[in-house]
């Protein structure tokens, strides 16, 4: 397999954009790819500081990776957890940390359970499933809403590939969740001073390219999935969307920009303003909440406090 662009040895072949590319012209490639989507959709410049938030994961850890080499001004953001089933939070720290040694970048640590007493699974205590998930959520949005609010960053960038946008389209068109299309997009813009824009700088970037770039490129990544995501439906509806990818290559792509410019042309009437949000303050932390005197993430913490 040779490079389209050199002739050398071809490292990826990627049907989707009729490319085989040899590692030096990926690693190329990845970059102007990603600059691209930050130009194309405005997410940040060259003076902005970004929080990069990374899991130890190969798609964080190149995006912090690409950020740097396109010059931009990066800290990293590793939230710990607490889930210690096969050590998994505390592993996935030692790649956020020696990255972040290796690269001599600022890493910011919040550990969950020294910082508010409980790590995700004894908070979450009714064992696997969805409810670990969305707890998980909602403590890592409010965690990285506050460093970023505390650290006066511009934007959170966040590793989610096309791949990942693409299950969660796929789910919402299934179940025509609205309100959450209408707020899937690469940029989340900020609602309130106090709560970050976010940005996904890897939305046009294919999982397999991001898994690519992450070995070219000699990042050393934690393999290991979250122990519970293993039933996660995005994994199912991964796996179909990679069977339509087979057949048709470039499926996921389209399907993808399809969305964005259905919803600027108004389709569906998702580009609709959204209405004026009231906000109060939270009693408790000071983030801005729509519901009562308590944010959910600190409700979260007093249930545990006080269990019905
Ligand atoms: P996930 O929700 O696990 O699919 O992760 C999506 C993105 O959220 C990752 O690409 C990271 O940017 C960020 N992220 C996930 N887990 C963490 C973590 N423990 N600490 C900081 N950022 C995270
Ligand atoms: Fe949050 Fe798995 S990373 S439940
Ligand atoms: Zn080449
Ligand atoms: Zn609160």
């Amino acid at each position: 397999m040779k490079c389209t662009k050199c002739g050398g040895v071809a490292v990826i072949n990627m049907p989707q954009h009729r490319l085989k590319l040899c590692a030096e012209h990926f690693k190329e490639w990845v970059l102007s790819m990603v600059q691209r989507t930050i130009k194309r959709y405005r997410m940040f410049g060259p003076k902005d500081r970004i929080l990069v938030a990374v899991s130890g994961g190969k798609d964080s850890l190149s995006l912090w990776d690409i950020l740097i080499r396109l010059g931009y001004q990066t800290e990293g953001l590793y939230i710990n957890l607490g889930i210690t089933h096969e050590n998994y939070s505390d592993v996935s720290q030692e790649y956020a940390e020696a990255f972040a040694a290796a690269h001599d970048a600022p890493l910011h640590i919040v550990n969950v359970r020294e910082t508010y007493g409980q790590g995700i699974p004894d908070l979450a205590h009714t064992g696997r499933g969805k409810r670990m998930c969305s707890v998980c959520g909602l403590v890592k949005r409010h965690i990285m809403n506050r460093i970023a609010y505390e650290g006066g960053y511009a934007a959170i960038a966040t590793g989610h590939n096309l791949d990942d946008e693409v299950a969660v389209l796929l789910q919402n068109t299934l179940h025509w969740q609205g309100g959450y299309l209408k707020r899937q997009a690469p940029v989340l813009p900020s609602t309130h001073p106090r709560l970050a824009r976010k940005v996904k700088p890897l939305c046009h970037l294919y999982e397999r390219e991001t898994a690519a770039y992450a070995l070219v490129q000699g990042i050393a990544f934690v393999e290991q999935e979250c122990p519970y995501s293993v039933n996660a439906k995005t994994i199912f509806y991964k796996q179909i969307l990679n069977q339509l990818e087979r057949r048709s290559p470039g499926t996921k792509m389209q399907f993808y920009l399809g969305f964005l410019r259905a919803k600027e042309e108004g389709l569906f009437c998702l580009d609709e303003p959204e209405k004026e949000l009231t906000w109060n303050t939270c009693r408790k932390c000071g983030q801005p909440t729509t519901a009562g005197d308590l944010c959910a993430f600190c409700r979260l913490w007093e249930k545990q406090k006080h269990p019905a």
